[in-house]
């Protein structure tokens, strides 16, 4: 089976975008391929949070990945830092990656506006300890939003640089992105994609939302102001409307042109209406078992032991031929 892998910072609450983007596609490729899935709690310090705020949305995301589908029968789950080979292969890979590559990754220079009051290098970095995360485990698919295209273009760049000098040791993964939901955009401003840890939330929705607090965030989402208040799908020319069409169509499992018609002389209350149901009812499943798995603390434990010990197992083989290869000695 071809191998996958992804994740997820628990730098928030997981959002539709996440969800959408890439959770959906995980709980699809189980059948088929053989899949881990993390938590990069390591790449979520790169913001510095509170640690209680960190612990409590990395217990939360586990608890929502098995809520949303990832099944710890069929899948590896597990928590970044409980595997140390991720850091390891990092510091490694951090010698094989030039500056210049990372100066053009657009990620880091967004975030970098954002928070000019903490530059720190793990920023600058961080696509590094991302190409360590998926080489480790000699993944062919990653699946991805739009958003994380470069970061991965950059991990393939650098496994061909290191295959070049030491042979075959790293498979070049090729992204797997889907054809709807690889881009949900911000409900104020469409133009940006979607981000949990955005300082507006009335910019998101957070997977654990409080349906009253959806219906009216997505009330309030931005409409296109054109003379003509028609409902059509065309993202430069109306990013608003499409954003909600393109959500209403993920959540609903119908075409963009199944459901253009459907409004062709509806107001654009009527569409948000449509989409704030379908999105609460794309929810309720999720929130409701999310509650279960994580007061569920034993069973919480027990993936998280199992997944780490099943991870390490995989990355830590291509750890030893990496040190092996650079000319680490190994310990007698
Ligand atoms: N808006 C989005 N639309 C589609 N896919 C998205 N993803 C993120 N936002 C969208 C996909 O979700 C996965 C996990 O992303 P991440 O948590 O590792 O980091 P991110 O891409 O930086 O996501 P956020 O929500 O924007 O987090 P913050 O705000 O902390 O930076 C990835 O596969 C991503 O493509």
């Amino acid at each position: 089976k071809p191998v996958v892998l992804s994740g997820c910072q628990p730098s928030g609450e997981l959002t539709i975008g996440n969800y959408l983007g890439a959770l959906k596609q995980w709980v699809n490729m189980q059948a088929d391929h053989h899949c881990f899935y993390m938590l990069v709690n390591q790449h979520a310090i790169t913001v510095r949070p509170e640690a209680e705020a960190l612990r409590k949305a990395t217990l939360d995301g586990l608890a929502l990945y098995l809520a949303c589908g990832v099944d710890p029968e069929q899948s590896t789950i597990f928590i970044q830092s409980h595997v140390p080979a991720h850091a390891q292969l990092s510091w490694v890979l951090n010698c094989y990656t030039q500056m210049g590559e990372l100066n053009r990754m657009t990620q880091y220079k967004d975030k970098s506006q954002k928070s000019e009051a903490n530059m720190n290098s793990g920023l600058f970095t961080y696509p590094v300890l991302m190409a360590a995360d998926i080489l480790l485990y000699r993944a062919d698919r990653v699946p991805v939003g739009d958003d994380q295209k470069q970061h991965l273009e950059l991990a393939r760049d650098i496994a061909t640089r290191f295959n070049n000098i030491y042979g075959d040791i790293f498979v070049v993964p090729d992204p797997h992105i889907p054809e709807h939901g690889a881009r949900v955009m911000s409900l104020l401003e469409p133009t940006k994609k979607m981000s949990k840890s955005d300082s507006n939330p009335g910019n998101f929705i957070g997977l654990l939302e409080d349906p009253k607090k959806i219906a009216k965030k997505i009330k309030r989402a931005v409409t296109d102001s054109d003379e003509q208040a028609r409902i059509y799908f065309d993202f430069d020319e109306k990013p608003g409307v499409s954003n909600l069409l393109s959500l209403l169509s993920c959540a609903t499992d119908q075409s963009i042109e199944q459901l253009v018609p459907q409004y062709e002389d509806k107001m654009y209350g009527h569409l948000k209406g449509d989409v704030a149901d379908a999105v609460v009812a794309m929810l309720e499943p999720i929130q409701e078992k999310f509650h279960q798995f994580r007061n569920d603390q034993t069973f919480l434990d027990k993936v998280m032991s199992e997944g780490a010990e099943q991870a390490s197992e995989r990355a830590n083989k291509v750890l030893t031929s990496v040190y092996d290869a650079v000319g680490f000695i190994a310990r007698p």
